[in-house]
């Protein structure tokens, strides 16, 4: 690891190399944000101006990072956020990121349309796996997917409220992205191109939605994505969070949220905690940075339910930053597939390194002991 450290020790690093390692069309997937791209810089931007005061001379201390929510504890209060077509960045992230979080002891949380299923991943992910929800419209869908969530041993769901239409993604147009993949002479000129991408692929196949495939008559690609469209979206309402907690008897996050207002009727409505989250800038340009909106959500909700943050995490600093902003934990989405991308299966468990490692220096340079203790450093 330490030979890794030397060599990748940011996320920034990571992330030049995977651009190098994955296709095109894997990474335009992997790196766009939604129009032009405003909300996903100002998540950055808005990160980099949280500052910390020091507060020096405690002697000895000894950061610790274990985090306990709902009930589990973790190393840290990190983990991995969903993404759905998971496979098209690496193939195998899922399983690989599972196995890594539960080794480590950080979250990892599996999309509904990841590639692969809750039954594959949830034993790799043990205590340290979270089911993330589109919310299906057909009432018989929705209960079979949980009877599986469930059955794969998962006990805390995600319901993701940002995605109320697909949004238009312009980068990925342009990089003729389709979701699912169109095997075209492009792509495939591509794959051949990246060889560690194609070696992955031959090892687990093409990239499927394999969660929800079954629902289907056909599997055939345009199929599949017709019903996603179709079926998963946009029917997200309060009243839909109700009926999903009068039937889900484990946790429930409501992820996605940038209004106090919100964040309070999700606690209404029956949810354990609150996911601040602009989905990394991929939804609206017009989003203010998912970091701007904490404070008052967290004002807002005091200690009643955990707070959750992701959005424009790249390091232990930004860990650091949300934490003295509110967050009880903290995601983070594409850092984690930089790893994959850069070093293959094991970049995930690098990418947590860096991290964790970050996020411990800077509990030391602040004199916080404990990550609560972080948010007495905010200025
Ligand atoms: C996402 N995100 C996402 N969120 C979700 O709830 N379900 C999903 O299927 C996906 N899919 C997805 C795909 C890709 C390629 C990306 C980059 C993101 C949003 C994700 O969970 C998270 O909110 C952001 O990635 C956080 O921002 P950072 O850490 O990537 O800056």
């Amino acid at each position: 690891m330490a030979d890794l450290m030397d060599r990748f020790p940011a996320i920034e690093d990571l992330e030049r190399r995977a651009k190098r390692r994955l296709p095109h069309f894997s990474w335009e997937y992997l790196a766009s944000g939604t129009g032009d791209e405003s909300a996903m810089h100002r998540n950055r931007s808005a990160l980099l101006d949280v500052e910390l005061l020091p507060q020096l001379m405690k002697g000895v201390i000894e950061p610790d990072t274990r985090t306990t929510l709902f009930g589990v504890e973790h190393a840290a209060p990190i983990g991995v956020a969903p993404l759905g077509m998971s496979g098209l960045i690496w193939p195998g992230a899922d399983q690989a990121l599972a196995r890594t979080a539960r080794a480590n002891g950080f979250a990892h949380v599996l999309s509904t349309v990841a590639t692969a299923t809750p039954e594959d991943v949830g034993p790799l992910a043990g205590d340290m796996g979270w089911f993330q929800l589109y919310p299906p419209r057909d009432d018989a869908l929705r209960s079979d997917l949980l009877d599986r969530v469930e059955g794969a041993g998962y006990r805390t769901l995600v319901i993701t409220a940002d995605v109320p239409k697909g949004s238009r993604r312009e980068r990925q147009r342009k990089a003729h992205i389709r979701v699912p993949p169109k095997i075209t002479p492009r792509l495939m000129w591509q794959s051949v191109t990246h060889p560690a991408w194609s070696m992955a692929v031959l090892r687990h196949g093409i990239p499927r939605f394999r969660t929800i495939e079954q629902y289907l008559d056909g599997t055939s690609l345009t199929a599949v994505a017709g019903f996603v469209g179709a079926s998963l979206g946009g029917s997200l309402s309060f009243d839909y969070v109700a009926e999903v907690r009068a039937r889900w008897t484990g946790n429930i996050v409501v992820k996605g949220i940038l209004d106090p207002a919100d964040a309070r009727r999700s606690i209404d409505v029956g949810a354990d905690a609150v996911w601040v989250s602009n989905h990394g800038g991929r939804q609206l340009e017009a989003s203010p940075a998912a970091i701007s909106c904490l404070p008052a959500i967290a004002a807002e909700i005091g200690d009643e339910v955990p707070v959750l943050f992701d959005s424009g995490v790249r390091s232990g600093a930004d860990i650091a930053r949300a934490i003295s902003l509110g967050a009880d934990f903290v995601f983070a989405g594409r850092p984690f597939y930089f790893g994959l991308g850069a070093l293959g299966a094991d970049g995930g468990g690098h990418a947590y390194e860096i991290l964790h490692d970050g996020l411990l220096n800077v509990m030391h340079q602040t004199g916080c002991v404990r990550p609560a203790e972080l948010r007495e450093r905010t200025r």
